[in-house]
């Protein structure tokens, strides 16, 4: 019996992360699966892409594109005409993209342009602002997917409102996939001292310096030691302000791997952050995140109270912790870290229907 080829494109941190709990379900249905890894090259640093390949336990890709940085158009062309050639090659049954950078964006006009079937890993999720880059990933990718696998109720809404009724499946956060049943250690270093785990990368925060100096003012008020992990992009930024920039209580480290950025966020007292992952993390171990964005789009932990945007404001940060309370519900509303066994029955249903 000839096995379903699946194609996977990832390129940058979040990514390698679903990557890894979507490759090993993919593994346990080794008999009905093979799978192939692109990386585009997106993010190439150590701390930004290999370190995660190894702890995480994920094969080395069978291509890199080696795309690297620069403009959002070349980087997105760079990907697509190294896939090409790519997919004619393997010619797989599936692609499978996953949330919204722009190696997704990439890789799902490329599988559609070469009518392949593809299937969108963390569809349907908006934040309805499209100065946003990973807002038009979004939007681009679910325009041509074949497969929407969403992780909430929300993300099925967002994508009802657009006219998507058939194939979208609400499977839960994937991410969760690893971090359910895993326990994960606290850090010996930091003792009991309470703390703050913060980052920040997202191009809002980055690009536009006074929006990073609201936010680093908020940082030098606030009476917590705070373990900052810098971004490489933050770095530069942060220098363009102040290249001496080093608040005593402030510690900055390089961005942590999975599992430590894991014990990082659980034994925090807060985080500060615009990453979509730590948002939905500190949600799931109940740690209380503050926002630096001025939207989200896991709305449904701001409506249970668990998280608060308070955007790239001073005030409202400092605010946002002074007066935050632990809500009274919380109900797993990113889900219960199945996600990979729901996409992968869903894949393996849609191909065979298509034999
Ligand atoms: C990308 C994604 C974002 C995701 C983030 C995770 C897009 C539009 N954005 O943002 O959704 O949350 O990854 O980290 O795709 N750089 C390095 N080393 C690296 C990679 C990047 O130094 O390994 C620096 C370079 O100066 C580069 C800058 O970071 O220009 C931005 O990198 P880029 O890949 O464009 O976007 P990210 O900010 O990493």
């Amino acid at each position: 019996m000839s096995k379903f080829k699946i194609l996977s494109v990832v390129g940058a941190r979040p990514q390698f992360i679903k990557l890894a709990a979507m490759h090993r379900t993919i593994e346990m249905y080794s008999n009905d699966f093979e799978h192939v890894i692109v990386h585009s090259g997106q993010h190439y640093d150590f701390n930004m892409s290999g370190q995660f390949f190894e702890e995480l336990n994920i094969p080395n890709p069978n291509y890199n594109l080696e795309i690297g940085s620069g403009h959002h158009v070349v980087q997105m062309a760079k990907c697509m005409m190294g896939l090409v050639e790519i997919f004619e090659k393997e010619e797989p049954h599936i692609v499978l993209v996953y949330g919204d950078t722009n190696t997704t964006s990439a890789a799902a006009i490329c599988a559609s342009k070469c009518n392949i079937k593809l299937a969108h890993i963390e569809a349907g999720l908006r934040e309805w602002d499209k100065t946003i880059p990973e807002e038009i990933n979004k939007l681009l990718t679910d325009s041509v997917s074949d497969l929407y696998f969403t992780p909430t109720e929300t993300g099925r809404e967002n994508l009802l409102k657009e006219g998507k009724i058939e194939n979208v499946f609400v499977t839960g956060d994937i991410s969760l996939d690893l971090i359910t049943g895993k326990k994960t250690e606290a850090i010996a270093s930091l003792s009991d001292e309470p703390y703050i785990f913060m980052t920040c990368h997202r191009a809002a925060n980055t690009d536009n310096l006074d929006n990073l100096r609201e936010i680093l003012l908020a940082v030098e008020q606030l009476k917590y030691r705070i373990i900052f992990a810098i971004h490489p992009r933050t770095r530069k930024a942060v220098d363009r302000i102040n290249t001496s920039w080093a608040p005593e209580h402030v510690t900055l480290i390089n961005p942590p791997g999975f599992w430590e950025t894991q014990a990082y966020i659980r034994n925090a007292k807060f985080c500060i952050t615009d990453s979509g992952g730590i948002i939905k993390e500190a949600y799931f171990y109940k740690v209380p995140a503050i926002i630096i964005d001025k939207q989200t789009e896991w709305i449904e932990t701001i409506n249970e109270g668990w998280n608060i945007i308070a955007g790239p404001n001073t005030k409202r940060i400092l605010a946002a912790i002074e007066n935050w309370q632990k809500p009274e519900i919380h109900t797993n509303c990113l889900g219960d870290g199945r996600a990979g066994n729901l996409i992968i029955k869903e894949i393996h249903n849609y191909l065979n229907a298509r034999k």
